[in-house]
């Protein structure tokens, strides 16, 4: 299906921004932003700016522009239908919002299985078994075989969490994509594994709760393929406004979760049912701008197409990048994740640089903020935990350096990168 490269004129004079040269390379933090995007939030504020659900004509207008905008995030997540997409301003408000809908629907002796990575999937869960007083386990990322001279290069393994099932298990919370290793985790695969497992214990009801922050940026979700029961995502790092987007599907829209609305709502069927109080109605207008977007990308206006050229291109930024911090391994240079790219490698690379003259990220970072024009950052990124369990220890305030891509990034943009790095390494 996919018979061209991604045309990168058409990709960076979709965003004015990158026009000024400016070499974006935070995007796990938060993506640049679409013209059209953009253009359609003004619009939204500036036409069309009423409550939705009255019977004025500006209001049957604002009502549509609105239900397009749940339309479009159902397309991203190709969930079945719009009643199990809802909206609200971030992520981690989202998964929080989920965790307090879904408190009645665990039972006492439950367990809850989460990992290291990004605190939004972690933190609610853990926070529910404290208010129930039960068990948290953690999912943590293991050494992989084939790099075993990097302590560092660890990913979420099927084998380190099958033992943590029993047949108390309620909920397994993990991500698409690490924000920090850029591994992208094979979630149909391990979630067979998890109902199959689950099947054999007599699991009461399990449920999967992925987050795909840092996926939705580089690959497509598909939350019917993956046969998962809630997955959330963040606009603003897929092109978009800031904006948060979660799934939940119907089945357990209707028998997990609890309405967090108003009591004289009619919601039971209804993803308005995780909403209390209508997320920011320009912003989810600006949401159908991303679809267009990738659609623009494919000669056959595919989604699928449209996401295998991104992966194709992005895996050119990967490869260089990789095969030179891996060149580095004498100075001292750790990559923190996969040290090859792949399928499986999004072009989130962080590393550490150790040995006899290390360098704290903090300073590798600084040397590229020295010369203006660039953006990469330090940090655990909310991956507190995966960062503190690494093994040898690195400190925590000063984590690892990361260096984010997508697609709009070019290969001339990852040689700058590497001449910085050639300096501040030498
Ligand atoms: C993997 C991951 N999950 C969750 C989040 C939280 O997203 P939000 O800022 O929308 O709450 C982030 C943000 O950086 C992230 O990278």
């Amino acid at each position: 299906m996919t018979t061209e490269t991604l045309d990168l004129n058409l990709v960076r004079g979709s965003f004015p921004i990158l026009a000024s040269g400016y070499i974006f390379a935070d995007n796990a933090g938060g993506s640049q932003c679409l013209a059209t995007a953009a253009k359609r939030v003004a619009d939204y504020l500036l036409n069309t700016n009423v409550q939705l659900g009255a019977d004025y004509s500006v209001s049957v207008t604002s009502t549509q522009r609105v239900a397009d905008g749940v339309e479009a995030a159902r397309q991203l997540f190709n969930a079945k239908s719009v009643d199990e997409v809802s909206l609200g301003s971030s992520s981690t408000m989202l998964a929080e919002n989920l965790a307090r809908a879904l408190e009645a629907d665990v039972l006492d002796g439950e367990e809850i299985i989460v990992t290291g990575e990004h605190e939004a999937n972690g933190g609610p869960w853990k926070k529910l078994a404290a208010r129930k007083g039960i068990t948290v386990k953690v999912w943590h990322a293991t050494q992989i075989a084939s790099s075993p001279n990097n302590p560092y290069a660890v990913s979420l393994q099927l084998e380190t969490l099958l033992p943590l099932l029993t047949s108390k298990t309620r909920l397994v919370a993990f991500t698409g994509c690490s924000n920090i290793l850029g591994t992208i985790t094979p979630v149909k695969a391990y979630t067979t594994a998890i109902r199959a497992r689950a099947a054999e214990l007599g699991v009461r009801k399990l449920e999967v709760s992925i987050d795909c922050v840092a996926y939705a940026p580089h690959r497509r979700i598909d939350v019917q393929d993956w046969d998962v029961d809630y997955c959330f995502f963040s606009v603003y790092k897929v092109y978009g406004p800031h904006i948060g987007a979660l799934y939940t599907r119907l089945a357990s829209l209707q028998s997990s979760l609890q309405p967090l609305t108003h009591h004289f709502l009619p919601v039971k069927d209804k993803s308005y049912k995780l909403q209390p109080g209508g997320p920011g109605y320009e912003l989810v207008y600006g949401v159908t701008a991303v679809p267009d977007y990738l659609r623009s990308l494919s000669t056959s206006s595919s989604l699928e197409d449209a996401w295998a050229k991104i992966a194709a291109h992005e895996q050119t930024l990967v490869a260089p990048l990789l095969a030179y911090l891996k060149s580095k391994e004498s100075r001292g240079v750790r990559i923190v994740g996969e040290e090859t790219g792949g399928p499986s490698r999004a072009p989130t690379i962080s590393f550490i640089v150790g040995g006899e003259r290390p360098i704290r990220s903090k300073d590798v970072v600084r040397a590229f903020d020295q010369k203006g024009n660039i953006g990469i950052r330090y940090g655990h990124f909310y991956a507190y935990t995966l960062v503190d369990t690494l093994s040898p220890k690195i400190d925590i305030d000063d984590a690892v350096v990361r260096i984010s891509l997508v697609h709009y990034n070019t290969a001339e943009e990852v040689q700058t990168i590497i001449a910085i790095l050639e300096e501040v390494l030498a």
